[in-house]
């Protein structure tokens, strides 16, 4: 079952998966819905071993310039979204299910111009860290994943206002976050966390624990800046080229 809001983007999705992949649009960021959302899954499959919490937003820049409906957005789509879904996935998923949530570095480390976003990444990964004791009593585990700057639909159409500091890090492919998700829902370890690519996550939990680590930033930054001048000039390369 693929969950998304743009019919013909989620339609494309699930062919290209296969004929077992069923889309079913909804706007998970409207709380209402997901009752019947989830009963719409268990009313097609019967049953209901993974969900996968991976729907986010993220609108860049300094809150004082974002709409305070573009402000409630991310913390519907990123964070209450899934915390609701767990809740009733958990009255019908059975012992040895498995639910994976998509956070991010950047709720691991402040990112500037994400405060919201960061917020929202950063309190998915806490809730979890509780709520995997909660689910334990079901037999349920809970895993989060933590990708660093990726090469999505996220970056190619907002990739200039991606911070300098979250585009230092080396970038994953989808397939590479893809694989990660696989391996936290193969798992059986609750709570667990992975971070896309393991040096970075271990660099953000360093610079948040000892501040000091901080004065690396202005390199990170130049670092950052470079590598968005590349992408910048392999995105005119390839519209040339069209
Ligand atoms: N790209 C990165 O650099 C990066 C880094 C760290 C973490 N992440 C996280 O990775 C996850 C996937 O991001 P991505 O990079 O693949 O972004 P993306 O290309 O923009 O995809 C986001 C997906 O979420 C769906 N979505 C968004 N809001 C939704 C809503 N209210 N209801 C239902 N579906 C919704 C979108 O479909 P519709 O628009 O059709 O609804 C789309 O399929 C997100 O949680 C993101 O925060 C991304």
């Amino acid at each position: 079952m693929l969950v998304a809001r743009d019919v013909a983007r989620l339609e494309s999705a699930a062919e290209s998966v296969g004929s077992r992949a069923v889309p079913i649009p909804c706007d998970v960021a409207d709380a209402q819905l997901l009752p019947g959302l989830v009963s719409e899954v268990m009313g097609r499959c019967g049953s209901l071993d993974v969900l996968v919490n991976n729907a986010g937003v993220h609108h860049r820049g300094s809150m004082l310039h974002q709409s305070p409906d573009a402000l409630a957005e991310m913390v519907s789509a990123n964070l209450t979204a899934p915390i609701v879904l767990t809740r009733l996935v958990a009255d019908v998923m059975g012992p040895g299910g498995r639910i994976v949530n998509v956070a991010s570095i950047a709720g691991k480390i402040p990112v500037p111009g994400s405060a919201t976003y960061s917020g929202t990444k950063a309190g998915l990964r806490f809730w979890a860290l509780v709520a995997a004791e909660d689910l334990a009593e079901r037999g349920i585990g809970l895993a989060t994943v933590n990708p660093g700057p990726v090469l999505s639909d996220f970056h190619r159409t907002q990739w200039q206002d991606v911070s300098p500091i979250s585009a230092s890090q080396p970038w994953s492919t989808p397939e590479r976050i893809a694989e990660a998700v696989m391996v936290a829902v193969r798992s059986s370890k609750s709570p667990m966390e992975v971070d896309v690519p393991y040096l970075s996550g271990k660099l953000a939990t360093a610079a948040y624990a000892v501040p000091s680590v901080r004065v690396l930033r202005p390199l990170m930054q130049w670092r950052g800046q470079r590598a968005l001048r590349r992408i910048a000039a392999q995105r005119a390369h390839d519209a040339e080229g069209v």
